[in-house]
């Protein structure tokens, strides 16, 4: 079912397109469903079948259409398979989505090595070699969107017992994004933009199980405090940008950093 088409006849890549279990969507699958209800054709990535499927069938319950492609992103020989499926599914491919994440709400002194590679791994190098594998499938469609899903947890700090390696990785993101806008942009019709969308504090079930990992249960606090609007996002609006971005909308946007974070990162405590 497409809302206006605005993406008809497109084929684009979101990873971590399943959601955890746990109350609302994720991020991945709320981007997924907002682009398939505009026409393009959803590759849905995720490591956990279960949670790609229950996407898929969300899509196609809606009139869309798309495709699974279960992956475990920290293994990066699994990569470049992903884009090469694509293509030999759909035929080419016009948008990646950079989604799929872990988070660790651990401090910087706590973080172990096999912690940090792991937070690395799916974060920032998946993204990385998909941006790699996705560049040349882009140019032969004539052009492209690639959007990393970032953090606030990158541009300010985060209270509590920190994020570390989580921070890191997500900072990262920007550094794959501007120097990779600025040389793939400049293939005129080619051109390949690329934007970093930052959450801010959105309930998801992957913030819900954060919050229990620090031994918080989600509801027990007001978190829409912490944002200058006076509420908490949801994959919807995070969604609603990644379209504005990737899409039509966004065709003079390239190599920036939008917060969707109802004013948080303005606040200045
Ligand atoms: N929820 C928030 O408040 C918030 C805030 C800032 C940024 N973000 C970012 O938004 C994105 C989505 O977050 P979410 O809250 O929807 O998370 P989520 O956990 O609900 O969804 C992430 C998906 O990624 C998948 N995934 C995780 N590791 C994977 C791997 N190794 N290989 C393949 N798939 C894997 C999971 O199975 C899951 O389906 C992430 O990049 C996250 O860092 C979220």
């Amino acid at each position: 079912m497409a809302e206006s088409g605005k993406l008809e006849g497109q084929v684009a890549i979101v990873t971590g397109a399943g959601s955890q279990e746990g109350d609302g969507y994720g991020i991945g699958k709320a981007i997924a469903l907002t682009l398939a209800r505009e026409g393009a054709a959803v590759v849905l990535v995720d490591q956990f079948e279960d949670r790609a499927n229950a996407t898929l069938e969300e899509v196609e319950r809606e009139g869309g259409k798309g495709s699974v492609i279960v992956a475990d992103l920290s293994d990066r020989s699994s990569i470049k398979g992903i884009v090469d499926e694509t293509l030999s599914r759909h035929g080419r491919l016009d948008i990646l989505v950079n989604n799929a994440a872990i988070s660790a709400t651990v401090s910087l002194l706590d973080t172990t090595p096999e912690l940090y590679d792991k937070v690395i791994a799916v974060n920032l190098t998946a993204p990385f070699f998909l941006t790699q594998a996705a560049i040349p499938a882009l140019e032969a469609s004539g052009g492209g969107a690639i959007v990393h899903i970032t953090s606030i947890a990158a541009t300010r700090g985060t209270g509590g017992t920190g994020q570390a390696a989580y921070a890191a990785s997500k900072s990262g993101l920007f550094g794959l994004m501007i120097d990779n806008a600025d040389v793939y942009g400049k293939l005129g019709e080619k051109g390949i933009r690329i934007n970093c969308i930052s959450p801010g504090i959105v309930d998801t079930p992957m913030r819900q199980s954060a919050m229990r990992q620090v031994g918080l249960e989600p509801g027990s606090i007001n978190l829409g405090e912490k944002t200058s609007l006076g509420f908490e996002g949801d994959a919807w609006d995070i969604a609603r940008a990644v379209l504005f971005v990737a899409g039509p909308d966004g065709r003079f946007v390239s190599g920036v950093h939008i917060p969707i974070d109802g004013g948080t990162t303005a606040r200045s405590h």
